[in-house]
């Protein structure tokens, strides 16, 4: 079948689709239907089976006799280790770890929040909840203690899985001081932690509430696959969203399980048995699904790259690791590949390596740059695919499906929706735009298997982020059109999201933390282009009257502020001191037209502007910070 007739078969019956792709997943008790509409816009999928994901993942091909197939290859170069774990070898290991944490009174439901770097021991533990129908909710390493206890404070975990550190490059992540802190800081306190000690920083062990990884699992009885309902939530992933307080994202595990199965294949254009690498971090989405999840559902063999794309230890580590493993599927974001490009733009690195066995490459976490793009495609002799997705939706809503057919590459746009996925670009009053014209991206109701059903704790903001705009639709948050060959361009967000190094930060957040500082009376804060990053935060304060304190100083605190309060990832690094902000006359703050005098981009005066005066001395503070050219 071609892409069109794949999606007119699932728009001609979506619910017959997905319950024939849900035959590919071992059931304890089969969905006898595949939607349940709860009404007032809330779906769920394959809400009355019962099956766990565990088993799916890893006892399943062992049963099938591929216990010896390698499941996870972990290549590390900043500590120097490569191993790899075989189909058998995992379900050994996680069976353990689960019978360990069911042993400290760990039950189905209850959540467990792992906050690891990028070593096997985070996928096992992701795996050892899901075999008991725990909930897991992995933090990323990058952010600081504050966001650890915010994370905290809305999980209410029973436990708290860590490693003692984190290597990046040039410096060793203090976990477990940072994991300390959170819990310090947060009102609920976790039952107990596990605490994986690593040989390049062993960590003081708190008496009475953290074990020993390894001293813990001892003499436990090894834990079975533990069946759950259909709708009992996988995860729950936080991502940012307008305010300080992030959004719980929530997996449910039919859904998850038959559309990443699906994607393997018909997106990805691998078989099991493949080596498919996404290099991303097992604290994002990307890790949670491609990383995690997906290959291993399928039966393939997934990469745990702890590394970055340069420096670890050069600009070839992408092509070593792709050759070295047999990689036929990378997925990264596309700043990596900018980072790789600028260091080796003539690509005497690829040239080192056989990279024969690669297929396809794919793109995502922020705007493929065609620049980007054409190099790759040039480097490395094979299709370079953008496709587009969130956090929310957990899998592509936009790709070039190799798997079902290659559709012409259009540089700038991640092609066209998948199945599933009824995708609209709509006006301010919700009406269809005509083709090639922009607005905002909406996706009608209701969003298919494997997407979030609702927020964790927060069903009124579900809705009003979500629902709320352009009623019977998902709004995604995101602006662009749609070609008269169906295919999506992504222009930029709605709302105070950016985009930093394929990372999603908001800039309400670091607002509030800015505003914290005692000098600030007022600030903004808002994503730059960055020629490496796609964007970089940018903050502007306004000091208190009276304050006669240096601006280099201030700078210097809030940088720091809020790198102990949001994080490194942050990237927070650049600030200035100005006496006004451009507002609107209701007071609101013209932070899209900050950002296209900063971007030297064409932009127009508001007509509801205050003051156009203030507009003309942010274009002096910018230029100063080498912007606005
Ligand atoms: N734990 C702790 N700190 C982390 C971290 C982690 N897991 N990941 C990043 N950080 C820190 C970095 O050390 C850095 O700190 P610094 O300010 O002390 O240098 C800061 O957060 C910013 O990190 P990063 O975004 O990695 O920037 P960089 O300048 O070190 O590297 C790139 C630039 C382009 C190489 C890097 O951003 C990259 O590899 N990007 C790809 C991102 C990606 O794959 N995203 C997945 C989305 S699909
Ligand atoms: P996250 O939830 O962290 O995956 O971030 C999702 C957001 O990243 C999207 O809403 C987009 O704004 C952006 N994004 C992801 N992939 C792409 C892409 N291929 N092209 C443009 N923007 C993208």
């Amino acid at each position: 079948m071609t892409y069109s007739e794949v999606y007119a078969h699932w728009k001609a019956d979506p619910e017959g689709f997905w319950m024939e792709a849900a035959t590919a997943i071992s059931w304890d008790q089969a969905p006898t239907r595949a939607l349940s509409d709860l009404g007032d816009g809330l779906y769920e999928w394959f809400a009355d089976a019962k099956v766990n994901t565990c088993y799916n993942a890893v006892d399943r091909h062992v049963e099938a006799g591929r216990g010896e197939q390698t499941a996870i290859i972990y290549d590390s170069p900043v500590t120097h280790t490569k191993r790899e774990i075989s189909y058998v070898e995992l379900r050994n290991r996680v069976a353990t770890l689960a019978g360990a944490l069911r042993a400290k009174g760990i039950e189905k439901g209850d959540r467990v929040i792992i906050y690891m770097p990028m070593i096997p021991e985070a996928i096992e533990a992701m795996l050892a909840c899901a075999r008991i129908g725990a909930v897991h909710s992995v933090v990323f390493g990058g952010f600081a203690s504050n966001e650890l206890a915010v994370r905290i404070d809305d999980a209410t975990p029973k436990a708290i899985i860590a490693a003692s550190c984190g290597i990046e490059p040039g410096r060793t992540v203090h976990y477990k001081p940072l994991l300390d802190g959170a819990i310090e800081q947060a009102s609920h306190k976790p039952d107990f932690c596990v605490i994986f000690q690593r040989e390049q920083e062993v960590a003081e062990l708190i008496e009475g509430r953290d074990v020993n990884w390894h001293g813990f699992q001892y003499g436990v009885e090894p834990a079975d696959c533990v069946p759950v309902e259909g709708n009992h939530p996988s995860y729950i992933l936080y991502t940012s969203g307008t305010t300080g307080q992030p959004k719980g994202v929530i997996r449910h595990t039919a859904g998850q399980l038959v559309a990443l199965n699906w994607t393997m294949k018909n997106i990805f254009n691998v078989d099991p048995g493949d080596v498919f690498w996404a290099a991303s971090d097992v604290g994002w989405v990307v890790g949670h699904s491609y990383i995690a999840y997906a290959p291993l559902i399928h039966g393939n063999t997934t990469i745990v790259f702890e590394g970055k794309p340069i420096g670890t230890p050069d600009a070839g580590t992408f092509w070593r690791i792709i050759s070295e493993h047999k990689v036929k599927t990378f997925f990264t974001a596309p700043t990596a590949f900018r980072a790789v490009k600028r260091e080796d733009s003539k690509g005497e690195y690829v040239a080192k390596y056989d990279l024969s066995c690669l297929g396809q490459v794919y793109l995502a976490g922020e705007r493929a740059d065609p620049d980007t793009i054409t190099w790759a495609q040039d480097q490395l002799k094979v299709p370079v695919i953008d496709h587009w997705w969130q956090t929310e939706t957990g899998w592509p809503i936009a790709a070039n499906p190799l798997g079902i057919e290659t559709l012409p590459v259009k540089l700038g746009s991640p092609a066209v929706p998948m199945p599933g996925y009824d995708v609209q670009i709509l006006d301010e009053g919700g009406h269809p735009m005509p083709a090639g014209e922009l607005g905002a991206i909406a996706i009608k109701l209701p969003l298919p298997p494997g997407t979030l059903p609702n927020l964790w704790n927060a069903e009124d903001r579900f809705r009003k982020s979500y629902l709320t705009t352009f009623p019977g639709y998902y709004e995604t948050g995101d602006a662009g059109m749609m070609d008269e060959d169906g295919y999506l361009y992504i222009m930029a967000r709605t709302d105070d999201v950016i985009n930093v190094a394929g990372h999603r930060l908001s800039t309400g957040a670091m607002e509030e933390v800015l505003s914290g500082h005692p000098d600030v009376a007022e600030c903004a804060v808002i994503g730059v282009a960055d020629s490496l990053k796609g964007q970089v935060p940018l903050g502007f304060l306004c000091l208190n009257a009276g304050c006669s304190r240096s601006h280099a100083e201030i700078n210097a605190e809030v940088v720091k502020l809020v790198r102990d309060k949001i994080g490194p990832v942050a990237a927070f690094k650049l600030s200035c001191v100005v006496d006004r902000l451009p507002k609107t006359r209701s007071g609101k703050i013209l932070r899209g037209t900050m950002v296209s005098i900063a971007d030297g981009t064409e932009w127009k005066q508001p007509a509801t502007i205050d003051d156009p005066a203030v507009l003309e001395e942010i274009t002096v503070a910018l230029r100063a910070l080498g912007y606005a050219k």
